[in-house]
């Protein structure tokens, strides 16, 4: 059973995604231009941008959904416009270069569903030089927040669970962004702005920000809220902000402090972000300061909070040797009978033969086989 096609009734069913997307396209699109539908899903965007007059659109999925996106377009009277590419957008080619290249591969921060990467490589590979990219840029926000439901996350593993000490877990839980959804009333402080990245630029470095935070009124702090605001196109935002005008469906961030603070309204609240975006490691030391006078302080990392078992830690040193699994081996075996010459039938009963004590049964060494040539065989 898969949920794909309901995750996809999710997307369309965002009023304020679908709205804010066809605005930006209508302005965007000219007739007669050449879009690339980056993450296409159901292909909405690319009908869009054909609704909006482009002459052709390339619309690239990875997934299954492709099947899905060819027969909507096709239903809908677009086939001769838009051509579809199966495959990670960062492996696959296309025989000319677009005006536009559009994509909600936006993640809860902004930062961490990989936009940036796949469009710094789109933007140099399909756009023309004087193209755009929807969105043209993402802006980084947070704030202080007072959220009890989100530290009880943290503070569960502190009651030790069925009267056992579970100070591992509370180091983990204490470690990690959770997905939410903040209400207006939540915030403690105004929001600000992190840093704004423009869409295609190649974010290879950390992204280091120092946020002075003023408490707005009394109360608990548990953590610091994070959300993102694209900017689709002029005047064309989309934010998945507790305190957007029309906010999309998609969870913030919540990253708990240490220990909850009770803080009083002018407090100052200094937060140090530091994230290494291609590693999707978020760290965050907030100080707060009264008077003058720091009344706590408190530094986490996602690294820390990483489950990494023993083996995996030694499989990182530069001194380890790798050598490949039984599996390993199998997927080598598939890999080289793919040679253009034998039928599929073929294959998979020499890896069976190969392979026997991975098997129980040539069936299984089937799906073993088409799992790997749906993924890596060319057509
Ligand atoms: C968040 S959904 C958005 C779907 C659609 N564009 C929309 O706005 O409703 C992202 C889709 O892009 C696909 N995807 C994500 N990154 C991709 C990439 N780099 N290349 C190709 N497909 C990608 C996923 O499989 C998924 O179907």
């Amino acid at each position: 059973m898969s949920l794909i096609l309901d995750e996809h009734r999710q997307y369309l069913s965002d009023a304020a995604r679908v709205d804010a997307l066809a605005d930006a396209i209508a302005r965007v699109v000219r007739p007669g231009h050449v879009v690339v539908d980056l993450g296409a899903g159901t292909g909405i965007l690319g009908l869009l941008a054909c609704r909006a007059g482009a002459a052709r659109v390339y619309a690239i999925e990875e997934g299954g959904m492709i099947e899905v996106a060819r027969e909507i377009c096709r239903a809908n009277g677009f086939a001769d416009r838009v051509v579809f590419v199966r495959g990670l957008s960062t492996t696959v080619d296309l025989p000319e270069k677009a005006d536009v290249i559009v994509a909600d591969q936006i993640g809860r921060f902004g930062f961490d569903a990989g936009l940036f990467e796949y469009f710094a490589d789109a933007r140099e590979r399909f756009l023309k030089p004087d193209g755009v990219t929807i969105p043209a840029s993402i802006s980084l926000q947070a704030a202080a927040v007072e959220s009890p439901a989100d530290a009880d996350r943290v503070a569960f593993w502190e009651r030790r669970p069925l009267g056992f000490f579970m100070p591992a877990a509370a180091k983990i839980a204490r470690n990690t962004g959770y997905p939410t959804r903040f209400q207006p009333p939540d915030l403690l402080s105004d929001d600000a702005t992190l840093c704004t990245l423009d869409a295609s630029t190649h974010v290879t470095s950390a992204i280091r920000a120092d946020l002075s935070l003023v408490a707005r009124r009394d109360g608990m702090l548990h953590g610091i809220g994070a959300w993102f605001t694209a900017h689709l196109a002029d005047g064309v935002p989309m934010s998945n902000s507790p305190l957007a005008a029309r906010r999309i469906d998609r969870s913030n961030v919540f990253f708990p402090l240490a220990a909850p603070v009770a803080i009083v309204a002018g407090d100052s609240i200094r937060v140090a972000f530091g994230i290494l975006p291609s590693d999707l490691i978020v760290s965050w030391t907030v100080d707060v300061v009264r008077d003058g006078r720091g009344i706590a302080h408190s530094t986490q990392s996602t690294w820390n909070g990483l489950l990494l078992p023993r083996e995996e830690l030694t499989r990182t040193s530069l001194a380890f040797v790798p050598k490949r699994s039984a599996r390993a081996e199998a997927r080598l075996s598939v890999l080289e009978l793919c040679d253009g010459h034998r039928p599929l039938g073929d294959i998979e009963r020499e890896v069976f033969r190969r392979h026997s004590e991975l098997f129980r049964s040539p069936d299984e060494a089937a799906v073993f086989v088409a799992e790997v040539v749906t993924r890596y065989a060319a057509s």
